[in-house]
């Protein structure tokens, strides 16, 4: 198996010390940063936004991760393009017009990932995977940090796994919410390759250890 990534969601961080947690992230086996970007109106709940972001890129080292929990985000992905997004996933949910919207991430040079709230089925997908970078599926409602993994979310990702071999290209399957030691070996067997984690990384005595156990689940 291609290995593992470990994508860290700065939603679990300190926001009055991002610097020194994005150094911290830096120094660990973590090959992502998640940065979760939520508007108040697609979830019920407000993060952040551009500034944030372009604070992390100041100092980061890392592929960064961003996933829009946003309504129509096609008003905002130059925006994000140029904060220093290089993964930009947008909900199938939010967006009317999902192909283009994937087409223009791609034209703005970054990778383009759609995620699925765990009401949306797989299926929905099928249209447009070919032309996905990654595919998101979330194992908890979006909209905050620290919920509980829903069970029902390892078939998803099955699923998702099957219609990502059919077309035969490598496409990143990735997981967010709730996700633990105690879950994410089921998920790498169901076929996940990055694993974003918030709360189990940052809540832990020690971050980046807990970030080393996750990776080492993959050899
Ligand atoms: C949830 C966010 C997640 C969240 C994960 O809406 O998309 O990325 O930060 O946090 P944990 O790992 O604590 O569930
Ligand atoms: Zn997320």
């Amino acid at each position: 198996m291609e290995k593992l990534i470990i994508a860290p969601s700065v939603l679990a961080a300190d926001f009055a010390n991002l610097q020194n947690e994005t150094l911290m992230l830096n120094a660990s086996q973590a090959q992502w940063i998640h940065i979760d970007v939520m508007d108040g109106v697609f979830v019920p709940n407000i993060s952040f936004g551009f500034p944030v972001l372009q604070a992390i890129k100041k100092h980061s080292t890392k592929f960064l991760d961003v996933h829009l929990m946003i309504e129509k985000p096609e008003r905002y992905l130059k925006q994000f393009a140029e904060a220093g997004a290089q993964m930009i996933t947008v909900h199938l949910e939010a967006c009317p017009h999902i192909h283009r919207t994937i087409q223009e991430i791609k034209e703005l040079g970054c990778k383009a990932g759609v995620a699925i709230n765990p009401g949306t089925p797989v299926s929905l997908l099928q249209d447009i995977i070919a032309d996905l970078d990654l595919v998101l599926v979330m194992s908890v409602n979006p909209g905050f940090g620290g919920q509980k993994f829903i069970a029902k979310s390892i078939d998803k990702v099955a699923e998702a796994k099957r219609l990502i071999l059919s077309t035969g290209k490598d496409i990143y399957l990735e997981v967010d919410g709730g996700v633990s030691i105690q879950n994410a070996t089921s998920l790498i067997s169901a076929g996940a390759n990055v694993l974003v984690a918030g709360s189990f990384v940052f809540s832990s005595s020690n971050p980046q250890e807990t970030i080393s156990q996750l990776v080492q689940l993959s050899q």
